[in-house]
């Protein structure tokens, strides 16, 4: 693993987005696997900043987002499908026919676990997949649990993601109960990862996680057996590994 610590959110931003073009220089049609939540945002500003200057080339490129809210359609503004589009999509020159998400509309959980597991294969698997972490440990919607699940499926989300989520929602009740999310496995895949963290809020699931034991009640853990991960986090989000004496 290596760890880039960086001052504040906006160096964190600068850093992933300068290791996601450099993955999209040496390969014009990579599959990039791609993340919501609020801190990719910035990378994804600083991404779209390089593209309109010309530095950046995304006519090639595929993409295939981790995870979706079961029940929330494209056009719901808290889906992630249209996240990905206020956020990147729209601001740069992928074809929408390259960007795969989970359909959260399709009520065959099966079928649709099926349909994108598929998807990541017919693609040859990720090259580069971006995570945020939940503060909880978790990755895409794999939620702290008895064991790491392999493929794309549905979970239900724990009290916590809920919560931490619902600053995006009217109320609570408003938050999906459910999403769709590749497994830890579909993620171990991936032949490099790149997970960002920011804020002291997420301290404790960067120490648990990557110094901590490789466990399924801190998802994020099994990354300490990926052999290709860069970890790039400011110093709130590397405050208590610091304390520790762990870098
Ligand atoms: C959601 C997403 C995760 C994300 C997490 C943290 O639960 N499914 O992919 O990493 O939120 O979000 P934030 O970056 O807003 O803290």
């Amino acid at each position: 693993m290596r760890i880039y610590q960086v001052k504040d959110y906006k160096e964190m931003s600068r850093k992933a987005a300068n290791i996601i073009s450099a993955q999209v220089i040496m390969k014009p049609d990579a599959v990039l696997g791609l993340a919501t939540g609020s801190t990719p945002i910035g990378t994804y500003r600083q991404l779209t900043e390089w593209y309109q200057k010309g530095d950046l080339d995304f006519s090639e490129v595929r993409s295939v987002n981790l995870d979706e809210y079961k029940g929330l359609s494209a056009d719901n503004d808290q889906s992630y499908a249209y996240f990905m589009g206020a956020n990147l999509f729209d601001h740069v020159n992928i074809k929408p026919e390259n960007t795969h998400i989970p359909n959260g509309l399709n009520e065959d959980i099966e079928g649709e676990c099926k349909r994108y597991d598929a998807v990541i294969s017919a693609l040859g698997g990720v090259d580069l997949q971006l995570l945020g972490i939940g503060n909880n440990g978790h990755i895409g919607f794999n939620e702290p649990g008895e064991a790491f699940q392999t493929g794309t499926h549905c979970v239900k989300l724990t009290e916590n993601t809920i919560a931490a989520n619902a600053r995006f929602f009217a109320s609570m009740d408003d938050v999906p109960k459910f999403a769709y999310t590749m497994g830890v496995g579909n993620i171990m895949q991936a032949r490099a990862i790149l997970l960002v963290a920011s804020g002291e809020a997420k301290a404790e699931a960067v120490y648990n996680s990557f110094f901590g034991p490789v466990t399924p009640r801190v998802p994020a853990s099994i990354l300490q057996f990926h052999q290709n991960v860069y970890l790039v986090a400011d110093e709130a989000a590397l405050s208590l590994c610091r304390a520790n004496h762990c870098i």
